[in-house]
């Protein structure tokens, strides 16, 4: 069952219903200040952090779900209604949500009056803009009271809904004209206020959430607009709100429009006061100037749609499959960008208070964003290096504002060193800057102990080598990319994370799933150094690679599949000989991605396998059978039911890692049925069972083991997004930048007949032409001459490049 459509063309998703399985979220902003918002206008705003600068107050798991948010209320003679239906749920007549790119647009009507409500972040400022417009759609004239309301969050949203012997007393506001000024803790050691404003002289406010509640009334019972009065309310401590009452009169057929600012300002501390107790507002002035009418807010609007059209432009494809096409070059990518914004911060699912940057997450979310905004990805890479310690090891996580390592979960997750290489290689293919690799940059953030990146990126090689265990794989650690694979744990306690706390000491428990990645990063690694014509690093470098391969050949096989680990015993894990858990994906993709046993046939027999045990109708699940009971020496993954998380659920992460892997044999179908069976687009019409919103990627999806089959959570932040879309663009397609030329090796099922490719790359526009007949093999030319092998180099001179490209 759908509940909207995709509008490609304005690259919208269109909701037609309130009633989503879920509420289905979009996000606002790109740079410094950042909104998420619900199809039902719920959600909240901050600026930079989710914790230290929330502006507005959301209730995480609240009944129902999705309380707080930007609310306006019609007050229509008897009748009182929410244009978003939430929060006061009354019928409406129509109702339409479109999330695009950065912004979000809700229309309904009811009674006879339309309200359009745009809300979107203006590029280059720090503000929420809501436009909302009235229009009369009756015969007569009539005159309605439009409310607006946000809750204002104290600022550090966990001690917001934590401390409230304090906070209750701190609230404060400062009323002005039409703007209503957020002043909490401005009195004391904080710069930085927030405003709500209108364009419009106002009939009245409120300013203290009782009164324009009630005590005990919701959101839907709000006592100011059921009664039409407005209480000129002014917050002292409780609950600071900023709400705006209109009054609209409209002839038959006549719009008005109004502009609402929400926005946040940081003064000079010597700045801070214009007289004594009175906050300086100057700042707040200008930007509230900058969007005062509705050609400023429709001139920032495009000035959006253009930001959008240039990170957009890099890659994009005509394929004749509308869902690949909309997948491609709108909404992956548009996740992508989420993620580089958000990493696993705020989500309907992550809280904003909790997790830091993860030193592998971000890596891997490079590789989704890199062609978007490799100035920022460059600065990304140096923050994530500064943070890795001298022996090559990494902090598991790092703090975006400090960009210091995070020492709460320390180190030891032993597969994230490699994911630098990764992320530093993508960077130098996309953009040919290999003179990032001289920069000086910090171990553990000491400016007094530096090194190159070339260094860190040695560092991170050698640590595998340098950590071997017993059979000659690498060493776990705390654990590799599954985070709940927790060898040497053996926590007992309910009340400690299996990722923090003491370790047993043991060098014993090993890693298949590193030592694949060894295998890709590395031959990321020897390639760099070969462009730096350091060739015998880069020997001494493969050296170890062909080593790591043939110890997994021998003791990582597992007679049909790679084995997953060995456990601090020294018993296999991933195994045959398991009762559960016998086999994982995870290796299975990595290790043909690295290009083991493909020459010996394991390759081929691994993906089989996958496909015997771990393929299901929603995708393929993370392992088989299913843990039942909780094992001690394996950690998290045992503690969650079957078919849910690591245990057996499909971690959408990691299949495209076997697309990837499919493709590397040249057996395309397998890699399209793979890859459509998790991307969002193609799962439209089954929303009531996945849940989830179908323009972008879910963490995980319930496994075959587990009750709700196929019903997805955790959507938006998540890896999942840049693994699928390098899976399909770099290797379906097989659209990919390499450090002399753009490799041209598409892997596409039979029924994708001719695909024409736009890739803009280094300042060079290759237009592409794929013409696919299935034949497993590639002929490409180049501005009508011959290529040998399926790298066009980059041109020397000249702007354009045309491929066609037979296979
Ligand atoms: C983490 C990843 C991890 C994955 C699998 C995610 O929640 O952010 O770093 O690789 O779980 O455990």
């Amino acid at each position: 069952m759908r509940f909207g459509h995709f509008d490609d063309e304005k690259r919208e998703y269109v909701i037609e219903t309130p009633k989503t399985p879920y509420p289905w979220i979009n996000y606002l902003g790109s740079e410094s200040f950042f909104g998420l918002v619900s199809n039902t206008a719920g959600g909240y705003c901050f600026y930079r952090d989710a914790r230290y600068r929330r502006l507005t107050r959301y209730r995480y798991n609240n009944v129902p779900v999705d309380e707080g948010g930007r609310y306006f209320y019609i007050k229509d003679g008897d009748d009182t209604w929410t244009p978003s239906w939430r929060p006061m749920k009354k019928e409406l007549e129509r109702y339409e949500c479109r999330h695009g790119m950065g912004y979000t647009k809700i229309s309904s009507a009811r009674g006879g009056v339309g309200v359009e409500t745009l809300m979107f972040v203006p590029v280059g400022h720090n503000c929420e803009v809501h436009q909302v417009t009235v229009t009369n759609e009756g015969q007569a004239a009539k005159t309605v009271k439009l409310f607006s309301f946000v809750e204002f969050c104290l600022w550090n949203a966990l001690d917001d809904m934590t401390n409230f012997q304090q906070n209750f007393n701190t609230g404060e506001v400062e009323i002005e004209g039409s703007t209503i000024y957020h002043v909490t803790e401005y009195r004391e050691r904080r710069d930085h206020y927030a405003f709500y404003h209108v364009n419009a002289p106002l009939a009245g406010f409120d300013t203290d959430r009782h009164s324009f509640l009630g005590l005990y009334n919701g959101f839907g019972e709000a006592q100011v607009p059921l009664s039409g009065e407005p209480r000129n309310s002014r917050a002292s401590g409780w609950h600071p709100i900023a709400s705006h009452c209109l009054d609209v009169a409209l002839a038959p057929g006549e719009s008005k429009t109004f502009v609402f600012v929400l926005g946040y300002v940081e003064n000079p501390r010597e700045e801070k006061f214009s007289a004594p107790g009175v906050a300086n507002k100057t700042r707040a002035k200008a930007l509230i100037d900058a969007f005062s009418t509705p050609a400023q807010v429709e001139e920032a609007l495009g000035k959006l749609r253009a930001t959008w059209d240039a990170l957009l432009g890099k890659l994009t494809i005509k394929s004749g499959d509308e869902k690949l096409d909309r997948m491609v070059n709108i909404w992956n990518q548009y996740q992508c960008m989420v993620t580089f914004n958000m990493s696993r911060s705020a989500s309907y699912f992550e809280s904003g208070i909790g997790r830091g940057m993860g030193f592998r997450d971000s890596n891997q979310d490079l590789l989704g964003f890199v062609h978007m905004v490799p100035e920022r990805a460059r600065e990304r890479i140096i923050d994530i290096a500064s943070t890795q310690f001298e022996d090559g090891s990494a902090y598991h996580q790092y703090q975006p504002l400090t960009k210091r390592g995070n020492n709460d979960i320390g180190s030891g997750f032993n597969d994230d060193p490699l994911w630098l290489i990764l992320g530093v290689g993508a960077y130098i293919r996309e953009t040919g800057d290999i003179g990032i690799l001289d920069e000086q940059v910090p171990f553990d953030n000491d400016p007094n102990n530096t090194a190159t990146l070339l260094e860190h990126l040695k560092r991170s090689f050698d640590h595998v080598p340098n950590n071997l265990g017993p059979n000659g794989l690498p060493l776990i650690g705390r654990a590799d990319w599954n985070d709940c694979l927790n060898l040497n744990c053996f926590s007992e306690t309910p009340d400690e994370s299996f990722q923090t706390t003491g370790n047993k000491v043991g060098r014993t428990a090993e890693s298949t799933f590193i030592a694949g990645l060894f295998l890709l990063a590395g031959k990321e690694y020897v390639a760099l150094l070969e462009k730096l014509g350091r060739n015998g690093e880069a020997e001494q470098a493969s050296g170890l690679l062909t080593k790591m391969a043939a110890v997994m050949e021998d003791k990582g096989w597992d007679g049909e599949w790679f084995l997953r680990a060995y456990d601090f015993f020294g018993e296999p894990i991933g195994s045959n000989r398991c009762e559960e858990g016998k086999i994982f994906i995870e290796p299975q993709g990595m290790c043909v991605m690295g290009g083991i046993g493909v020459e010996s046939g394991k390759a081929k027999l691994a993906l089989d396998s996958v496909k015997k045990h771990l393929d299901s109708k929603y995708g393929i699940v993370l392992l088989q059978p299913a843990y039942t009971t909780y094992h001690v020496k394996l950690g998290e993954i045992s503690s969650y039911p079957p078919g849910y998380k690591e245990n057996a659920g499909i971690f959408c992460h990691n299949n495209p890692w076997v697309v990837i892997a499919e493709t590397e044999l040249g057996r395309a179908d397998r890699a399209w049925e793979y890859y459509t069976k998790i991307a969002p687009a193609y799962l439209e019409d089954i929303s009531d069972v996945h849940r989830m919103e179908p323009y972008v990627y879910a963490q995980m999806i319930a496994g075959k083991d587990a009750v709700n089959h196929g019903e997805a959570k955790n959507s938006w932040l998540t890896g999942t997004a840049a693994y699928n879309y390098v899976a399909v663009t770099q290797h379906i397609l097989g659209i990919r930048a390499e450090l002399d030329g753009l490799r041209v090796k598409p892997c596409l099922p039979k029924h994708i007949g001719e695909v024409s490719v736009k890739r803009v790359l280094r300042g060079v526009t290759f237009d592409i032409t794929i013409k696919n007949r299935g034949t497993g093999s590639h002929k490409l030319t180049a501005d009508g001459q011959p290529v040998d092998g399926v790298v066009v180099p980059y041109p020397a001179t000249g702007k354009t490049v045309r491929v066609v490209c037979e296979c």
